[in-house]
């Protein structure tokens, strides 16, 4: 049987994971499930890994659940470890969001100086872990789900020897998904194939049943009306016909932080004017959640869940996990190196990529360039992250500052200066390399 760990096991993800793992007991012989959290967590851990007995409980399923805050105790002889951590808690991305917007700048938790931040402050702890698997469970795989999630994956692959390293985020799920909605598909049948970097993704070609759809999605995706204006649609589709036309394939949801940023940034600093951003929200969505998950009657994932911006993460966690230990040799979307899938980047630069999945792990389809359109952001943002990933490795602040000089939200170093001297002292106590 398999033993998996969870690192940030408090995650109010975690049902879903165990939903995952449950649905797929046939195929996929999970014995030992190891939710791992830290001190800060406890309480959330305890409610999580109780919700979890449960669960496992109800359908019988034979899954050992294990909880603890002694990650090394977890990793010994692991077979999976995921991660889903989020370090300085909610407080830390309140600050990535509320300090930007005091300088006119979208914060945001993984695009902008909040997903800078966000990577600076997770890749020492990252650099951790995997310092243990190298001791502890070397031939395990890591699948990473903490963000930024491409950005984290492009520091452990390029300055650890860690080989078995893959970033996964929910978004490709959640657009096939929404395709499915809006042109009346089953998504099951619908293959997107997927480049470009992790919240930087272009769905470039779709299939139904092996047909090529491309061109009837984006008409879809354009003829999308739903009563609001654009502006009031900052969180579902904020594309104007024209745009989608010419950007002629299909955006990930993140892409209107760059091209909508002023609708994105009055937005943060109305928000941020009442005390409020997205962390708050999520904050209070916790609160409920837990409250719910705390129920002893409760034994299912329950359906408040998908108010949290991870929806599918089970699936695409538990989909990777299954094709990887049974060599399924499926497509999935994940981040991994390149290796010639996408002639916009080098073989050992990290991109989000459509992958066969084996239990060699992801091998990227070819897909050939990136289209005019998106190509030139793409390089730019893969040059931010590099540049992000060895500031974080290194503790070194000048590369940290032209880095956040170049990010497509910032572009003006004496802004950039003073921004980066108040989110480093805002999180002085988890950015120990500077
Ligand atoms: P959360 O705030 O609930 O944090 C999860 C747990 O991590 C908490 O219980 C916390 O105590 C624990 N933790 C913090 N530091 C830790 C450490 N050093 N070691 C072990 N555990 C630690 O976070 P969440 O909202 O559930 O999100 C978890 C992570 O998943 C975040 O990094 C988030 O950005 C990411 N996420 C990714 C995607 C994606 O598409 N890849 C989608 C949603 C969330
Ligand atoms: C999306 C993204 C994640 C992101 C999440 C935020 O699904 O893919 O990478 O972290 O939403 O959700 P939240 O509920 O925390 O705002
Ligand atoms: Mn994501």
């Amino acid at each position: 049987g398999l033993k998996i760990v969870t690192i940030g096991g408090g995650s109010s993800y975690s049902p879903e994971l165990i939903e995952g793992f449950i649905k797929r007991s046939e195929t996929l012989p999970v014995r030992e499930l190891w939710l791992v959290d830290i001190e800060a967590g406890k309480e959330k851990l305890d409610i999580i890994t109780d919700l979890a007995k449960r669960m496992v409980r109800r359908v019988n399923a034979n899954i050992e659940i294990h909880s603890t805050l002694n990650r090394r105790e977890a990793l010994k002889n692991a077979d999976f470890v995921t991660t889903q951590f989020r370090v300085g808690q909610l407080d830390a991305r309140k600050k990535d969001e509320i300090i930007p917007a005091k300088y006119g700048i979208l914060g945001q938790e993984t695009n902008g100086p909040g997903g800078m931040f966000k990577a600076l402050r997770t890749i020492p702890v990252l650099i951790d872990i995997i310092h243990d698997c190298q001791e502890l469970c070397p031939d395990a795989w890591i699948i990473s789900f903490t963000n930024p999630a491409g950005l984290n994956a492009e520091a452990v692959l390029r300055y650890t020897g860690w080989k078995k390293f893959i970033g996964l985020c929910n978004s490709p799920t959640v657009i096939v998904h929404r395709i499915g909605r809006l042109m009346n598909l089953d998504p099951k049948q619908l293959r997107v194939d997927f480049a470009g970097l992790n919240h930087m993704v272009f769905g470039l070609h779709t299939y139904y049943q092996g047909q090529d759809i491309s061109k009837q999605v984006i008409d879809a995706l354009a003829a999308y009306n739903d009563g609001k204006t654009y502006e009031e649609r900052f969180d579902t589709l904020p594309y104007t016909p024209a745009f989608l036309h010419e950007l002629n394939c299909i955006p990930s949801p993140y892409l209107r932080y760059y091209f909508y940023k002023d609708i994105m940034l009055q937005h943060a600093i109305k928000e941020a004017e009442n005390g409020c951003c997205r962390a708050q929200v999520v904050k209070r969505i916790e609160q409920e959640l837990f409250a719910n998950y705390a129920d002893p009657a409760l034994d299912v994932k329950p359906k408040e869940l998908e108010q949290r911006g991870g929806a599918y993460y089970s699936d695409a966690a538990c989909s990777l996990i299954d094709s990887i230990y049974n060599d399924r040799g499926d497509i999935q979307v994940v981040n991994t190196l390149n290796n010639g899938g996408c002639a916009s980047f080098a073989a050992d630069e990290v991109v989000e990529i459509s992958s066969v999945i084996t239990k060699e792990g992801p091998r990227p389809i070819t897909v050939g360039r990136l289209p005019d359109q998106v190509e030139g952001l793409c390089r730019h943002i893969k040059s931010f992250e590099k540049l992000t990933a060895k500031a974080a490795i290194e503790g070194n602040r000048e590369t940290a500052l032209f880095a956040l000089t170049m990010n497509p939200l910032v572009q003006d170093e004496a802004l950039a200066k003073a921004l980066l001297e108040e989110l480093m002292e805002a999180h002085r106590e988890y950015l120990p390399q500077f």
